[in-house]
């Protein structure tokens, strides 16, 4: 079987990549390197014994991608290609929603014209906004995002609803990720975040191999155990192989499903902060700072669903997530070349 990747040299896309390539899938590409680096390509030939075939184009324009369609005639896609800062989205939110939405929509366009009928969509756990429960599970309200960013996530949700009940030929799993963390254990592959990261763990990594002097706690005054924000670190390996048990689940002609997927466990920033600290045998300075706007005290979710439908459980701790993305940053400490 073959699988197109929109967006298969970033984060997300590259471990997922080599997933597949060692589970017997044969895989295609599509980048326009907007937020990633060709080496990417490389390194994950390097690491799974196969190439994959790679095209440098942007997903919104049609042409080039029924190009790619054409010559490849993939059997499912999966679209991780988009812009995710949630701060960016804020500052300039026509940007969000014109590339996050013309490219999805330029995609399904290509795939109904060629008769690809089977795609897994990158959504995300922002997409429920301030829970209304916790645990969260798939059926609490899935409208209630706070930023463009996540309201980009909602309007392509919903249209690949509305397309799967215009189209009855397409199956959709829709995969809301939690806060997916770590990086591949042969420290070949991680996060390669451009200017200041938003994101805890890279902030992390870069305090520990000297980037940034310190990192400024967002607020220790919340309704949680130790007042800091608790979160569902997801090793970027677990997502990888849940994007494969998602591929498995199109092919049972499944229409449209939604899977969270997260590990089921809340971690404090201190408790990541602690558990880094082990993995580094390093003190890392910090400071509290004042409450991040638009976060939320608690987030995470219940697993059960995608473990019962999908066969798919994460396995890896947030202790696993620590020592991979710390020797990721350590033997890559510019990130890729
Ligand atoms: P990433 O930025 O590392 O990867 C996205 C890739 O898409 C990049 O390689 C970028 O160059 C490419 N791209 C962007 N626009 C493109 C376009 N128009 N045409 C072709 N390629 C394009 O991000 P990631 O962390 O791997 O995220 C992948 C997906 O998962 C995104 O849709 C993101 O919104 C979603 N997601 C990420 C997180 C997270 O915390 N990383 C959480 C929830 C959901
Ligand atoms: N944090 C700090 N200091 C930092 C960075 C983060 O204290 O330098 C805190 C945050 O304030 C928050 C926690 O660490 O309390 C986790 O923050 P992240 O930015 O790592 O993760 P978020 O839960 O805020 O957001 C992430 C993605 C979003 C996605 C969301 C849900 O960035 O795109 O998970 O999937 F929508």
């Amino acid at each position: 079987m073959k699988i197109l990747l929109t967006g298969g040299a970033g984060y997300i896309g590259s471990h997922t990549a080599i997933e597949l390539l060692t589970s017997g899938y044969e895989v295609v590409i599509v980048d326009n390197l907007r937020n990633s680096k060709a080496s990417v390509v490389d390194r994950i030939s390097e690491i799974s014994g196969q190439a994959p075939s790679f095209y440098e184009l942007d997903v919104a324009d049609y042409a080039a991608l029924d190009t790619v369609f054409k010559q490849q005639q993939p059997d499912a896609v999966i679209h991780f290609a988009g812009l995710k800062a949630v701060g960016e989205s804020v500052a300039d939110p026509l940007l969000y929603y014109q590339l996050n939405l013309l490219t999805s929509i330029s995609l399904c366009r290509a795939m109904a014209d060629n008769n690809v009928t089977s795609l897994v969509f990158s959504s995300s756990a922002t997409v429920y906004g301030e829970p209304e429960r916790i645990p969260l599970d798939e059926n609490c309200n899935a409208t209630k995002a706070t930023n463009p960013y996540g309201r980009t996530k909602i309007i392509i949700e919903q249209m690949l609803r509305d397309l799967c009940d215009a189209k009855p030929e397409f199956n959709v799993v829709l995969l809301r990720y939690f806060n997916p963390a770590g990086a591949h254990p042969s420290a070949r592959l991680g996060e390669d975040p451009k200017g200041v990261p938003n994101n805890l763990v890279p902030f992390l990594t870069q305090v520990a191999v000297g980037l940034r002097d310190e990192l400024v706690i967002n607020g220790d005054d919340y309704p949680t155990e130790d007042g800091t924000c608790v979160r569902d670190y997801i090793h970027v390996q677990d997502l990888a192989r849940g994007h494969v048990a998602a591929i498995r689940k199109l092919q049972s002609n499944c229409r449209l499903v939604t899977y969270n997927l997260g590990t089921g466990t809340g971690h404090s920033v201190n408790e990541v902060v602690a558990a880094f600290e082990l993995a580094t045998h390093q003190h890392l300075p910090r400071t509290i700072g004042p409450r991040r706007e638009g976060d939320v005290p608690t987030s995470y979710t219940d697993p059960s669903l995608a473990e019962r439908e999908l066969g798919w459980k994460a396995e890896l701790t947030i202790e696993d997530i620590c020592r991979d993305a710390w020797r990721w940053q350590a033997e890559n400490p510019a990130g890729y070349p």
